[in-house]
C-alpha cells in the first residue's frame, strides 16, 4: 500500500513538472511579417568566423602539421576541414586579435624549420613557432572554401612591412614580393579581399587616440594598394563595446577612405574579476547573459546614426569583427588560452545575436564570432585527436538558410523577461526570402521556463507548407562532451503549422527554432 501511495506521488510529481515544463506565457505573440517590403540583402559575411593564434585555436584546433597522428590532409585535421566544409563559412578572420599587432608575416613563410620563433605575449607567453603562417592560412581558406579576411600589424609593424605583405598576397607578375612567393611556391596570387588595417588600436592594437589612429590609418591605407582587378575591402580599426567617439573621429577623419569600420562586442560585464562560468549558472547569470548579448542591438544602433551623419548612403560597412559570450577558462586550463565550453546559453546568444545582426543589415555589412575552434564562443572543440561541435555550430547550421537572402521586415511585441531591474524581450524573430522565395523564420525563446505561441501573419505572400528544425535541451547548461558529443543536436520541429489564419508555432521554453514556409 505504502509502495503504491509513493508511486502515485512520484508520478503526480513528475506530471506536474511536466506541466510545469511546458506552460504557456500569457496570449500568443502576434508577429506580422511583411514578406513584399524586402529591401536590404543579409550578407552572408554576417556569419563569418574568427581564427587567432590563440591558445589552441590554430595549433591543434586547425593545424596539427604533416606528421601528427591525427588524421590530417597536408596538416590540416580532417575531422575540421569536413565540418567547416559542411557548414559552409563565408569568411575568416586572421592572425587576431590582439596577436594581429605583434605578428609579422615574414616570420611565418618559407621552409617551416627555419622560421623564427616567438613569444605570444598577449596569449599566455607560450613560443609560436610560425608554423602556420601565409600560406598555410591562405591555403587552409581555399580548402574550406572560405573567403580570406587578413588582419594586419598596425601596432608594431611599419608601413613598408604591411604594404610588402598586401604585395606577396594579391600581385600577380614579376616583383621582389611575388618573386618570393612563387619561390615559397605559390604561383598565383590569393587576390585577397577583406583586409583589417589594425586590431583594437585604443587597445591591445597600440593603445592610440583616435585622432592618431584615424591618420595613420590614413598613411597605412595608401599603400595597402590594389593589384589587378582586385580591390581591396578595406577595414579601419573600430570601437569596442559604447565608445561612440571612436566611431565619430574615425568616421569623420578617415571615413572616406574606408570600406568598413569594425565593432567590438562581448556578453562580459567587465574585463577584470570572474567572467562566470561557462557551464554553471544559476538563472540571474543566465539572464544578465541574455540582457547583456541584447544590448548589442542598442549599440549597433548607436554606432550607425553616428556612421548616417557622414555617411548617409551607407557605403562604409559596419562589420562586427568580434562578438560573443566571454566567461571563465574551464577549470584547470590555461588562463591565457580562453577556452570555455558551450551550452544552450551560448546557443540562445548566437540565435538572438544572428537575429539582431540580421536586422541591421543595411549597415552591417560583416560579423565575425569570436572565435572558431577552442576559445570563447567557439564552434568546434578539440581534445587531441577528439572533435566535438557545440550549440552554436549548430546554430550556425541552422541559420545558413538566411546567407545572402532578403531580410524581411517585421513587427511584434514580445513578452518580456526582467533581471537586475532591467527588462528585455524573451522572443527574438529574424525572417528572410531567399533567392527561390522561400521564406524562413529563425525563432527564439529566451525564457528558461515558458513556451510561448507565436500567430504570425504572413502579409504579401502566402504559404501552404511549414517545416522546421529545433535547438533546445532540458537544461540550459546541456553541453557536448567529448565522450557524449551528441548530447545537443538539431531535431525536426512539428509545433508549426500553416492554415487560413496564418501560421502558428509553439515555441517551447528556452529554444532556437528555424521554420522555411513554401
Ligand atoms: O578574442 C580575444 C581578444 O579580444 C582579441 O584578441 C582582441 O581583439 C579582443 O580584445
Amino acid at each position: 500500500m505504502k509502495k503504491n501511495i509513493a508511486l502515485i506521488l512520484v508520478a503526480t510529481v513528475l506530471s506536474l513538472s511536466a506541466v510545469f515544463a511546458q506552460k504557456q506565457s500569457g496570449s500568443p505573440v502576434n508577429v506580422v511579417i511583411n514578406a513584399d517590403l524586402g529591401q536590404y540583402t543579409i550578407s552572408k559575411h554576417i556569419y563569418g568566423q574568427f581564427s587567432e593564434h590563440l591558445g589552441r585555436c590554430i595549433y591543434e584546433g586547425i593545424w596539427v602539421g604533416e606528421n601528427s597522428p591525427i588524421p590530417n590532409t597536408k596538416g590540416y585535421r580532417n575531422d575540421v576541414v569536413e565540418a567547416l566544409k559542411k557548414l559552409g563559412i563565408p569568411n575568416l578572420r586572421w592572425p587576431g586579435g590582439c596577436f594581429a599587432d605583434e605578428y609579422h608575416w615574414m616570420d611565418g613563410i618559407g621552409p617551416r624549420d627555419k622560421r623564427p620563433k616567438m613569444i605570444n605575449t598577449n596569449w599566455g607567453g607560450v613560443v609560436e613557432d610560425n608554423s602556420f603562417g601565409t600560406h598555410e592560412f591562405l591555403n587552409f581558406c581555399e580548402l574550406i572554401g572560405t573567403e580570406p579576411y587578413i588582419s594586419a600589424n598596425v601596432g608594431s609593424g611599419s608601413v613598408e612591412e604591411m604594404a610588402k605583405w598586401v604585395e606577396y598576397m594579391n600581385f600577380d607578375g614579376e616583383s621582389p614580393m611575388a618573386n618570393l612567393r612563387k619561390q615559397n611556391g605559390r604561383e598565383k596570387p590569393w587576390n585577397v579581399k577583406y583586409f583589417g588595417v589594425g586590431n583594437e588600436s585604443w587597445g591591445c592594437g597600440g593603445n592610440m587616440s583616435p585622432e592618431f589612429y584615424s591618420d595613420l590609418y590614413r598613411r597605412y591605407n595608401t599603400y595597402a594598394r590594389n593589384y589587378g582587378n582586385n580591390r581591396l575591402y578595406r577595414i579601419a580599426s573600430g570601437a569596442s563595446d559604447y565608445d561612440y567617439n571612436w566611431t565619430d573621429i574615425l568616421m569623420r577623419k578617415a571615413g572616406s577612405q574606408m570600406d568598413g569600420l569594425s565593432l567590438h562586442y562581448y556578453t562580459c560585464k567587465g574585463w577584470s574579476g570572474s567572467k562566470g562560468s561557462a557551464t554553471k549558472f544559476d538563472n540571474t547569470e543566465y539572464l544578465t547573459t541574455i540582457a547583456k548579448s541584447l544590448e548589442i542591438d542598442e549599440v549597433i544602433t548607436k554606432h550607425c546614426t553616428i556612421m548616417d551623419k557622414y555617411d548617409p548612403s551607407k557605403r562604409v560597412g559596419l562589420m562586427v569583427d568580434e562578438w560573443g559570450t566571454w566567461f571563465d577558462v574551464e577549470p584547470g586550463t590555461n588562463p591565457g588560452f580562453l577556452y570555455q565550453q558551450n551550452t544552450m546559453r551560448d546557443a540562445i546568444v548566437a540565435g538572438m545575436s544572428l537575429n539582431i545582426l540580421n536586422s541591421h543589415c543595411d549597415r552591417v555589412k560583416m560579423a565575425n564570432i569570436a572565435q572558431i575552434i577552442n576559445v570563447l564562443q567557439s564552434l568546434i572543440l578539440t581534445d587531441k585527436e577528439k572533435m566535438l561541435v557545440t550549440p552554436t555550430y549548430h546554430i550556425f547550421s541552422m541559420y545558413k538558410v538566411h546567407h545572402d537572402a532578403t531580410l524581411l521586415p517585421i513587427s511584434f511585441t514580445s513578452p518580456q523577461l526582467e533581471v537586475n531591474n532591467k527588462k528585455f524581450p524573451a522572443v527574438s524573430v529574424s525572417a528572410s526570402k531567399d533567392k527561390n522565395g522561400a521564406i524562413h523564420l529563425s525563432l527564439v525563446n529566451a525564457d528558461p521556463m515558458n513556451a510561448i505561441e507565436i500567430q504570425c501573419n504572413l502579409r504579401g505572400a502566402a504559404a501552404s507548407a511549414v517545416t522546421g528544425q529545433i535547438l533546445t535541451s532540458s537544461d540550459l547548461a546541456t553541453h557536448n562532451t567529448f565522450d557524449k558529443p551528441n548530447e545537443i543536436t538539431p531535431a525536426i520541429f512539428k509545433d508549426a503549422k500553416v492554415d487560413k489564419n496564418g501560421l502558428t508555432v509553439k515555441l517551447p521554453a528556452k529554444s532556437v527554432v528555424v521554420l522555411e514556409l513554401k
